[in-house]
């Protein structure tokens, strides 16, 4: 741990990762899905677009890659993410992204903030319930003083109670970890080594909570870098909602909703019980804290606004009517069922399959999804339709449908290949770059992979030379089973990739 740190681990970078609900326009779903008027970000609005503790940057990057005309910026206090961030953007040749290194606890008063621009959008993912209170001090007045009016602001956080229950699980990682080894990750997993052990030897602490357990049960799949900048931080203090909403209050900004769309549907995460006695509330923090205490609710997505206009319900329904969606998924893959916080939740496969079938060939507009023929359901319900399809991953908005890919973004897409798989699995879970979309489109290393060898004038006649090229060290059973996720890849995967402008 370094003096600059403030506790904060600072030797081991942090993994890359992609996570949609930093994206302005599924952070404008939820404002809609909440009544509130936030701007989809169209074609050519010069969206600014600010990241605070941005990490290696990936998610600015894929955002300033996808959308040439927006203005990204991105902070981070370790030089080393600064770094490997600014080196990304050079490779990929993106100009409208700066990450610039500063301290979130004094950024708002030094000299440096002129540099940073007033913002329409601003994400903090994994940062809020893992720095000490004065960088979350710091970082209202930041957004005091950046967040446009009507700007909207995405921030994650652990939350409580459902986090409650791993606290002293937490705490004994950290402890033990930091007297048993030396580097950040490592401490992490001699920590975890040592939770174990008791779990195995019965402890009632960790035996009797179900937070606990699942966390435990979860870190044998994460990285270490992941491990060490969830548990060995000084100052990691899960919250209650209703701290957070009074914190960012200061800085003007309302609570609004949650970017896990699925959430904003009482009636898919709540039983009728549970309604009622929340819905004969009035005050939202109060709602939330009821919700909380009725969910399994670890980590919280909210969006906060600045200066909230509320909406008419025609007039937010004509708003949700002009989205576009493009799909994640084949028709054939989707679920009509779905595990939801209030029970299965069945989609009725005489609605959704037509609506998916009419997206196969790209993305298409809410009111025109809804006036397809033959539908069984309710055609005035835009945000039903928006809240499945992007709430359950299986679509992503589109900002331009049938844009062309910019080489920018393929560029950007070929470098993200190139760096991650020297040290990823190439089945690893990434987002690629998409001017159609203007957000990250969902997809894994090797789609990337095949993508790339398309590009390279490769065909379907080529898939045993892929097979022999990634499957060196496979036997023909193993060969087998390549030779069929990039049929797979080739005939599902690739066809939707198309369709959301990634290539
Ligand atoms: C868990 S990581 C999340 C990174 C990125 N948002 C992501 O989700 O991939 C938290 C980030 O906050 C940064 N950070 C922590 N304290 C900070 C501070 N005082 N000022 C600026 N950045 C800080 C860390 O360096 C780290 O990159």
């Amino acid at each position: 741990m370094s003096g600059w740190g403030s506790g904060y681990v600072t030797d081991i970078t942090y993994m890359t990762g992609y996570y949609r609900h930093q994206s302005p326009s599924v952070m404008a779903l939820a404002c809609l899905l909440g009544g509130v008027a936030s701007p989809m970000p169209s074609a050519d609005d010069p969206v600014s677009y600010l990241e605070l503790g941005c990490g290696q940057g990936f998610g600015a990057l894929i955002l300033a890659a996808s959308n040439p005309g927006w203005t990204v910026t991105a902070i981070d206090f370790n030089p080393a993410h600064v770094a490997a961030a600014r080196a990304w953007a050079t490779q990929a040749g993106i100009d409208n992204v700066a990450f610039h290194e500063a301290d979130l606890s004094t950024l708002a008063e030094s000299a440096a903030s002129v540099q940073v621009p007033e913002a329409d959008f601003v994400s903090m993912h994994g940062v809020w319930t893992w720095v000490p209170s004065a960088v979350q001090a710091g970082i209202v007045r930041l957004l005091q003083d950046k967040v446009k009016p009507g700007g909207a602001v995405h921030v994650s956080y652990n939350s409580l109670p459902a986090w409650g229950g791993a606290l002293g699980m937490q705490r004994m990682v950290r402890e033990g970890g930091r007297r048993l080894a030396a580097r950040s990750d490592r401490q992490a997993e001699e920590g975890m080594k040592l939770v174990k052990e008791l779990q195995a030897a019965d402890a009632l602490q960790l035996k009797r909570s179900h937070m606990a357990t699942a966390l435990i049960s979860r870190t044998g799949i994460m990285p270490g870098p992941y491990l060490a900048h969830e548990y060995m931080n000084d100052s990691f203090a899960p919250c209650f909602h209703a701290d957070v909403a009074e914190a960012l209050a200061g800085a003007k900004l309302e609570w609004v909703g949650s970017v896990n769309l699925i959430e904003n549907f009482p009636e898919l995460t709540l039983t009728p019980e549970q309604r009622a006695v929340i819905q004969r509330l009035d005050d939202p923090a109060l709602r939330e804290l009821l919700k909380d205490m009725c969910l399994d609710r670890a980590l919280r997505h909210d969006v906060f606004v600045r200066g909230a206009r509320r909406l008419d319900p025609q007039a937010r329904d004509a708003a949700l009517m002009d989205v576009w969606l493009a799909l994640n998924v084949s028709p054939g893959e989707v679920p009509y069922e779905a595990d939801m916080p209030a029970g299965r939740a069945a989609l009725n496969r005489n609605f959704y399959g037509p609506i998916t079938a009419a997206m196969t060939a790209g993305p298409r507009r809410v009111g025109d999804l809804l006036a397809v023929p033959d539908l069984e359901g309710r055609r005035d319900n835009p945000a039903e339709l928006i809240g499945m399809l992007v709430g359950l991953n299986l679509a992503e908005p589109a900002a331009r449908p049938g844009a062309e890919p910019t080489p920018q973004a393929l560029r950007f897409n070929r470098v993200t290949l190139a760096n991650l798989r020297r040290t990823e699995n190439l089945g690893r879970q990434i987002a690629a770059a998409s001017h159609a979309l203007g957000t990250g489109a969902p997809c894994t290393l090797f789609e990337l992979h095949v993508i790339e060898r398309i590009q390279a004038g490769d065909s379907e006649a080529n898939i045993d030379d892929w097979v022999r090229d990634i499957g060196v060290n496979l036997d023909d059973a193993g060969r087998g089973n390549l030779r069929e996720v990039f049929v797979k890849a080739f005939h599902v995967r690739l066809p939707i990739l198309h369709a959301q402008g990634v290539f």
